[in-house]
């Protein structure tokens, strides 16, 4: 278990590490993002048998660079994974270049709101649980690399919980090849 950590935070201080600038751009491409979120889901499934996950994911094209947004859509649903209580439910809805997962687990003190996209930041609460605290500044940054926006909000109605919307610009249909 350890190893799979240590290698998660690896990967994520690489991908923290690489320049801020220029350079991502040639690696982006169009990406149909809904495939990329049920890939997202499939992986993260996996970490989360017990849970029940739902999904409503639409097509939307966006630009961003493929392995960047896949290892964004599996922080975001990895926190979720990680902060629902047992059998706990998680609903993933991708629907006119809205992203929003919701989940049931403790939420996030309106205090702490602000801090979240910190690097290495972590409410006190989550310290028990495996991570290091760079998972959202990578999302944010991928997210803003793609031109989009996220941010988390704390649940209004039932019984508490996080929701995390990304918008992304994009489309519902591929845009025409260029020839
Ligand atoms: N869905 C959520 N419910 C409750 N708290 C959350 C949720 N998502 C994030 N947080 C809070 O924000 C902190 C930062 O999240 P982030 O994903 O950056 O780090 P992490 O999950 O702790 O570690 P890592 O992503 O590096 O494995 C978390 O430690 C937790 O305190
Ligand atoms: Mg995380």
């Amino acid at each position: 278990a350890q190893m799979t950590e240590l290698a998660a935070l690896i990967g994520d201080l690489q991908e923290l590490s690489r320049p801020d600038t220029g350079q991502h751009e040639g690696r982006a491409q169009i990406v149909a993002w809904q495939d990329v979120v049920e890939s997202a889901l499939r992986r993260v499934r996996l970490r989360g048998p017990e849970l029940t996950i739902t999904a409503d994911v639409r097509p939307w094209y966006v630009r961003a660079e493929p392995s960047a947004l896949e290892r964004a859509m599996v922080n975001v649903l990895d926190n979720a994974v990680k902060f629902s209580p047992e059998g706990g439910t998680i609903e993933v809805r991708l629907a006119d270049g809205a992203l929003t997962v919701r989940d049931h687990g403790p939420g996030i003190a309106a205090d702490e709101l602000p801090h979240v996209f910190d690097r290495f930041w972590r409410s006190p609460t989550a310290r028990a649980l495996p991570g290091s605290g760079l998972g959202l500044s990578i999302v944010a940054r991928t997210v803003q690399q793609a031109g989009g926006t996220v941010a988390l909000t704390r649940a209004e109605n039932g019984a508490g919980g996080t929701t995390v919307t990304i918008r992304l610009p994009g489309a519902p249909t591929p845009p025409p090849e260029v020839p």
